[in-house]
């Protein structure tokens, strides 16, 4: 048997694996993207167009994360005890805008699509944490600019942060776990062929229903994160893989 510290691990997770703590989903039928236009809301040119409607739109969505009854739920956690318990290294890349990964205890976290609770400034490029509501004329705490701040997100048309980094990650790899994802959106999509192609990864699909993606991957299980994501945390620590 490989020694575990050869045995890299790379998880990445959608929205799906914070459904059952309260958040919505994108593309489900009672999904974000059911009720407004990714143009609308989610790209530079609407932010130009009426950047009070963009920013209405992340402050409703920050003001329900930080809401009480949203806390991470059994998926988080159980991928949290993986980062601690597994001898090799785990690396989480995220999809998710929000911060339950962070509050169930994950470290080694990259938001490829940034953070809904970071603030970043055009003007000087400063980013800080930010929980409070953002207007246009909100100023940069850093240079004092006004109408430059904007909510710290990949909006599409954007390049998504760290790229370099999870490249590096998945030729590493000796498992690559999708979890609560459609595989609808890259390069996000794309991670499970590179992982396969660049590696040696066993590639495993944790979610609700197949995604758009599910033919890709050696192993697909589905059905809620919070029940599947522990069992197979369990199985992993039990070196049964
Ligand atoms: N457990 C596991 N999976 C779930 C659950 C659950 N409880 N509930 C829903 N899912 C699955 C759905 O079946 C779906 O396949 O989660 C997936 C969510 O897919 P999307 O809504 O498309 O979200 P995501 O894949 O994260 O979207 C990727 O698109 O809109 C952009 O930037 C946004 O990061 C987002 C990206």
């Amino acid at each position: 048997m490989q020694q575990h510290e050869d045995r890299p691990i790379v998880i990445l997770t959608g929205a799906g694996i914070s459904k059952e703590s309260g958040l919505e989903t994108f593309r489900d039928p009672d999904g974000i993207w059911a009720r407004v236009s990714i143009e609308e809301v989610a790209t530079p040119e609407a932010f130009v167009r009426d950047p009070e409607r963009v920013h209405g739109f992340y402050n409703a969505r920050r003001r329900g994360l930080m809401s009480e009854g949203v806390v991470p739920n059994a998926a988080h956690l159980a991928l949290a005890r993986l980062e601690r318990e597994w001898p090799g290294e785990v690396v989480l890349v995220t999809q998710n805008i929000d911060d339950l990964h962070e509050r169930a205890g994950s470290r080694n976290l990259i938001h490829m699509h940034g953070e809904i609770l970071k603030a970043r400034c055009e003007a000087c490029g400063g980013v800080t944490d930010w929980k409070d509501d953002l207007e246009v004329a909100t100023r940069c705490p850093a240079c004092g600019e006004a109408g430059a701040m904007r909510v710290h997100v990949v909006w599409f048309g954007e390049m998504p942060f760290e790229m370099a980094r999870i490249t590096q990650a998945l030729a590493a790899a000796a498992l690559f776990v999708s979890i609560g994802t459609s595989g609808s959106v890259y390069p996000a999509a794309g991670f499970v062929q590179e992982a396969r192609m660049m590696g040696r990864a066993h590639t495993v699909e944790l979610n609700l229903e197949p995604s758009d993606g599910v033919s890709l991957f050696h192993e697909a299980r589905h059905g809620p994160a919070s029940e599947l994501v522990p069992a197979f945390v369990e199985r992993i620590l039990a070196s049964a893989w």
